[in-house]
Order: structure tokens, then sequence, then C-alpha cells
């Protein structure tokens, strides 16, 4: 762990992001990028951490509902994010990266014109709901299996909430 990396965080275009997303998130994938259908949309937001030397971190935020039967009817009407690709390299985790990386993209997001209570929510890693809760995201349902990558639950917050 390094206790104090020194980063910026930007909105960047998806190929400054596959490399650490696969990595991370699919490692006996690569050299095999993970890519998902809206990487290149207009609508998809990529954003990554970066020190002197690397990318640290990623996260990319796509339009998209929620699964029909998603219980949560409130904000529906504004549309939806998805959360997708989070990520933080092994040897900078614990040390708020990924959590910047979710407060820079939400406010970034707010700015460029969503409401602040656009859903947003994604499917949850086991391991990171942890790390999810405390952004201020609430689980809904029940565990699911993805398979080769292991249980899931969805999360889900107002896009604007502050934690
Ligand atoms: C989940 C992940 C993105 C978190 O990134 P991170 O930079 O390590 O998280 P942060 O340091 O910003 O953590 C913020 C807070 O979340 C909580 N948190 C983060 N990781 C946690 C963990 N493993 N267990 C418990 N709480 C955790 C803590 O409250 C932490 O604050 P603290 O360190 O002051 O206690 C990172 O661990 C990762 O990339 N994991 C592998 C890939 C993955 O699972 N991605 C999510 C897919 S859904």
């Amino acid at each position: 762990m390094n206790p104090n990396p020194m980063y910026s965080i930007t909105c960047v275009p998806s190929a400054d992001i596959l490399e650490l997303r696969t990595k991370i998130l699919r490692p006996g994938q690569w050299p095999d990028i993970e890519r998902y259908v809206q990487d290149d949309f207009e609508t998809t937001y990529h954003f990554n951490a970066r020190d002197e030397t690397q990318t640290i971190g990623v996260a990319t935020f796509i339009r998209h509902q929620p699964p029909q039967d998603f219980d949560i009817p409130i904000f529906l009407e504004l549309g939806a994010i998805q959360l997708r690709g989070m990520a933080v390299h092994e040897d900078y985790r614990r040390c708020g990266v990924g959590a910047k990386i979710v407060n820079f993209a939400t406010t970034f997001l707010v700015e460029s014109g969503f409401s602040k209570n656009t859903l947003l929510w994604f499917n949850a890693r086991q391991g990171a709901i942890p790390f999810y809760e405390a952004l201020g995201f609430k689980c809904e349902g029940d565990f699911f299996n993805v398979p080769n990558i292991g249980p899931h639950k969805i999360m889900w917050r107002q896009l604007g909430h502050t934690s």
C-alpha cells in the first residue's frame, strides 16, 4: 500500500481505462481487453486516477436502466446510470482512491446536467459491498451468482447523495 499517493482524477476516453479494468476485474483474460457495449457511446463517461507513472484507478458510468424487477420506483423517470468497471490498482487500495473517483465522477455528472436525484446503480461484488456502503449505497434484493466471478448484489443510491 502507498499511504499518500499523489494523483489526479479526470474524465477520459475508454482507451485510458481499459487496461486496468481488465487486469483487475478479469485478470485471467488479459491481454484480451474487457469491453462493454456502451464503452464508446457519447453518453458513457470514463474516469481514471493517474499518478506520475501509471493509471491507479478506473470507473465507468453508463446510461442504463436497472433490471425490470428492480424495486425502487423513485427517480426512474429521470433515467438511470449504471456504474461498471470500478477498480483500483492493488498497491493503492484503502488509501481513498476508489472513494475519490466515485465522488469526483458523481460531482462531474451532476455538473454536466444530470439531476442529483438520478438513480445510480450497479451489480456489486460481495467483497466490494463494504466499500460501496461507506459511500452511501444500499443493497437491493438477494445475492446472485455471476459465472467465474462469484456472488453479487444490486446496490443503489441517488447520484448526488453525499456520504
Ligand atoms: C473495491 C475497491 C474499488 C475499493 O477501492 P479503494 O481505493 O481500496 O477504496 P477506498 O480506500 O476509497 O475505501 C473507502 C472506504 O471504503 C471502505 N472499504 C474499502 N475497501 C474495503 C474493504 N475491502 N473492506 C471493508 N471496507 C472497505 C472503507 O470504509 C474505506 O475507508 P477506510 O479505508 O478509511 O476505512 C478496490 O478494493 C478494488 O479495486 N477491488 C477489486 C475490484 C473490485 O472488487 N471492484 C468492484 C467491483 S463491483
